[in-house]
């Protein structure tokens, strides 16, 4: 049965379900279901994300029952005890660096594509588009596991571990390019709809000192060099023009048009 509202984001409710499980419900209209399903199936027993357990139909909504995971989102966190900040960066980039540690040969989406689709969805002008897009097709294949959306509002903290939600957007790259999606949301992303938090949260607890703490933790402990997270970082800005977040997207345009200009120079 379904229990108390426990959490809500853009495109789902999530409810307690039983004593040891919760039901993800997603909104109608959205597909983000299916990927999260495939991303967890293939997440499982890796210890990084909770268990799905079963695919119910809600009155029409779909549901995906997962495991209940304890603890508190790092955002709410970092909010409640702003002292925290460099552990919980800390703690940000090893479980981020646990996830990338995960190789899937087959089964996730392509991340190179799936950029150029969201970079084809962005409605740039062109110029800036067929730039992001020449850059797009330097950058290298992976196999590495991609959350596409790593932030703190989708890491659950407990005393000991961090478990890692919302494999909506779940692909196989390099690690590298989703490290540069997480610094572009922890420099730039304003409230997210649903996630209104991330920007307050961070400027409370002093965004930058977070976002150098994650970048020097990631940087120190990677076990393979980084490479082109400057370009990676150019593509995601492009991306996340896809998402249509209003009050960005001058800031993003921005961004785009002095990068090209650097390299044109
Ligand atoms: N497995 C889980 N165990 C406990 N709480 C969860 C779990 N999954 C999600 N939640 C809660 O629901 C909220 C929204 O979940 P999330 O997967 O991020 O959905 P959205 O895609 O809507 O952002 C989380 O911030 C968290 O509070
Ligand atoms: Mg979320």
């Amino acid at each position: 049965m379904i229990g108390a509202k426990i959490g809500a984001g853009r495109e789902a409710d999530v409810h307690a379900w039983g004593d040891d499980t919760v039901v993800k419900l997603y909104r109608p209209g959205f597909g983000g279901h299916r990927a999260e399903a495939l991303a967890l199936t293939k997440l499982d027993g890796h210890g990084v994300a909770p268990r799905l357990i079963d695919v119910v139909d809600c009155d029409g909504r779909i549901g995906l029952v997962l495991e209940r995971l304890g603890g508190q989102d790092m955002l709410t966190l970092l909010q409640r005890q702003p002292w925290r900040v460099l552990g919980l960066a800390r703690a940000l980039a090893t479980a981020h660096l646990a996830v990338h540690a995960i190789r899937v040969p087959e089964g996730l989406p392509d991340l190179r594509e799936r950029l150029a689709a969201h970079i084809d969805d962005a409605a740039l002008p062109p110029p800036l588009r067929d730039f992001a897009v020449r850059v797009l097709h330097e950058l290298p294949d992976g196999d590495h596991v991609c959350h596409g959306d790593y932030h703190p509002g989708n890491v659950l903290v407990t005393a000991d571990r961090v478990n890692v939600i919302d494999w909506v957007g779940a692909t196989r790259g390099v690690p590298e390019a989703d490290h540069a999606r997480t610094l572009l949301l922890l420099r730039r992303a304003d409230p997210l709809p649903g996630t209104p938090l991330l920007s307050r949260a961070l400027m409370a607890t002093g965004r930058s000192v977070f976002t150098h703490g994650y970048t020097r933790a990631y940087t120190a402990n990677t076990p393979r060099p980084l490479h082109q997270v400057d370009k990676w970082l150019i593509v995601h800005t492009a991306a996340r023009l896809s998402e249509g977040i209003d009050i960005e997207r001058p800031t993003l345009i921005d961004l785009l048009d002095r990068a090209r200009h650097r390299a044109v120079r």
